[in-house]
């Protein structure tokens, strides 16, 4: 079965396409290169040995994206990771990311429909969770968003849930994912952020690279072991094999399905610069600032509804997501090159 991958050449699609590759699927990426290069793309071939056509389109076009379906009818499901992601700038440009999360998410749904494509898999986040008022997360716990980009995901896992309800020949899994680190373990694609980057891990790569000065830590003042924001980090691998698990859940017609991916073990902001600096053999310089605005103290997975029923539960641990964070930054110091 042939399978689009919406955001493909983006750092959770590129490893997403080596797993589906792997695992024996066809795959049709297609992206804006909005925030990616078609390099990512180029070394999935390389790794896998297999070609995978690319479209250049922004997925808001609906002429480019019936061409698409036109062009490849064989499409049996889509996996949409195509968003803008970064929490800061949506609070900066809202209208930005309400017009491109809900525009190319709407498009694909209605291009699908006319097309008679039944499969789709949504990449949500546990950003869906809000503030938890308890961890570990299970999948009925409350959620809310704090900022715009966390209110698309709720907005879009609603109109799913609708479209569900409307109409049980469709099939979607809401896939929350936890904090995605790590690399392919080859070195050859990895998280290649723009500018500085806002997420814990791709800064300490920089930092333990000789890049940044030093990390600084939002927050010595929580209510967690060591005073330190508390996470549920998972390999990105791990993350990519949850889509594979997933299309087999579809397959089943299971109508509407929401799950959880994370590992289920939470990470201080600390423990995870200890884990890099045993990665990278050197010490990681770091200072105690203030909390970050919109930050919560916990947030860590139940995972036993991703073991259940996808058969799927994480590999590896904290020290693995480090190593292979480093050996691809130690590796790739310029990411993919131009963007
Ligand atoms: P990414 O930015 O690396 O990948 C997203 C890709 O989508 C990019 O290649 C970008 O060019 C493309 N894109 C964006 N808008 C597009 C459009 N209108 N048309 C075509 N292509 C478009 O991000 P990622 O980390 O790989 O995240 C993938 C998905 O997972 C996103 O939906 C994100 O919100 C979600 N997610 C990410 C995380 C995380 O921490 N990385 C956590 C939870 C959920
Ligand atoms: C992790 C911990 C920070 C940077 C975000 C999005 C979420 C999801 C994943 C998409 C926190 C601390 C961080 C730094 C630090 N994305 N930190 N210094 O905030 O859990 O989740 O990415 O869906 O929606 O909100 O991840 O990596 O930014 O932060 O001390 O320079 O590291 O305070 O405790 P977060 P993160």
């Amino acid at each position: 079965m042939k399978i689009l991958v919406s955001g493909g050449a983006g750092y959770i699609g590129s490893h997403t396409c080596v797993a589906l590759l792997e695992a024996g699927y066809e795959v049709v990426v297609a992206d804006n290169l909005v925030n990616s290069s078609r390099e990512s793309l180029r070394r999935v071939e390389q790794l896998t040995g297999k070609q995978i056509p690319f479209v250049q389109a922004d997925l808001c076009d609906r002429a480019a994206v019936e061409a698409l379906f036109d062009q490849y009818p064989d499409i049996g499901a889509v996996i949409h990771f195509a968003a803008l992601k970064a929490v800061g700038e949506s609070v900066r440009k809202p209208l930005e990311y309400y017009t491109n999360n809900l525009t190319n998410t709407l498009t694909l749904l209605n291009v699908m429909r006319s097309h008679g494509v039944r499969n789709f898999v949504f990449s949500s986040s546990a950003t869906v969770y809000g503030d938890p008022e308890t961890v570990p997360i299970r999948e009925d716990a409350p959620c809310s968003a704090t900022n715009p980009y966390g209110c698309t995901k709720l907005f879009l896992e609603r109109i799913l849930t609708d479209c569900c309800a409307a109409d049980p020949t469709l099939n979607v899994a809401l896939l929350r994912y936890f904090n995605p680190i790590g690399a392919h373990p080859s070195g050859l694609i990895g998280e290649d952020p723009n500018g500085i980057p806002n997420n814990l891990v791709p800064y300490i790569a920089k930092v333990a690279a000789g890049e940044l000065e030093c990390l600084h830590v939002f927050g010595g003042d929580w209510p967690t072991h060591d005073g330190t924001g508390v996470r549920d980090y998972i390999h990105v691998m791990d993350l990519a094999e949850g889509h594979v698990a997933a299309l087999k859940k579809l397959a089943e017609n299971c109508g509407l399905f929401v799950c959880n991916l994370g590992t289920g073990k939470g990470y201080s902001v600390l423990d995870v610069l200890h884990a890099y600096e045993a990665a990278c053999g050197h010490p990681i310089p770091y200072v105690m600032d203030p909390r970050r605005p919109g930050d919560v103290a916990a947030c860590w997975a139940d995972p036993s509804k991703a073991r259940e029923e996808l058969g799927w539960t994480a590999r590896y641990g904290i020290e693995e997501m480090c190593a292979t964070s480093w050996k691809w930054q130690s590796r790739n110091p310029n990411g993919y090159g131009e963007k």
